[in-house]
């Protein structure tokens, strides 16, 4: 049997929570060398933009969040708080994206690079724990189990048509290969 909709978003939030591990790993070391990885960072603001908001968020925003509004008037306030912190997330990401060609000459965009990934690991961490704790939770009540089979259809449909066969595994082997602190620092 396919998992529900809300556990296999618990599952992609497990592959997140260890890149943002990996993100709090990455500030530390800023914070103490003065040094970004880039191409390490580079890996990161990949999975963000393509895993966490393109395969993740796609599946949450275009399905279960409005199912959830259309079912219970109720869910709209969670929701447009989840929304809103994904664009934050968004704008973090994007700030990275900005300033990491610069971060071995300039200053201000090394400290830019580690102000924006400190930023998103605390947001992500924030909203996982709520999304968890309140939201899922809230799915889980007022959904009943054929709507829950339709949302676990729909997000294989996305997984396959738009995310692309075989990009979920590369990034889960992503998220492994940044979980690992390299032996080089
Ligand atoms: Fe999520």
């Amino acid at each position: 049997m396919t998992d529900t909709p809300t556990e296999q978003l618990r599952q992609d939030h497990e592959l997140v929570l260890m890149v943002v591990e990996a993100i709090e790993r990455e500030v530390a070391d800023i914070g103490k060398t003065g040094r970004v990885h880039r191409e390490r960072v580079a890996q990161m603001v990949d999975f963000a933009q393509n895993f966490t908001d393109g395969c993740h968020h796609s599946k949450e925003e275009r399905v279960l969040f409005p199912t959830l509004e259309e079912r219970d008037a109720a869910a709209g306030g969670p929701v447009s708080v989840m929304l809103s912190e994904h664009e934050a997330g968004r704008e973090a990401i994007r700030a990275i994206d900005a300033a990491l060609p610069d971060v071995d000459e300039s200053e201000a965009a090394r400290t830019a690079v580690a102000g924006n990934l400190a930023l998103y690991a605390h947001l992500l961490r924030l909203h996982i724990n709520k999304e968890n704790q309140v939201l899922f939770p809230l799915a889980e009540r007022i959904l009943s189990d054929q709507e829950q089979e339709m949302i676990a259809a729909e997000f294989e449909r996305i997984e396959e048509e738009e995310t692309g066969a075989g990009v979920h595994e590369r990034y889960r082997e992503l998220a492994h290969t940044l979980a690992t602190p390299p032996a080089d620092d």
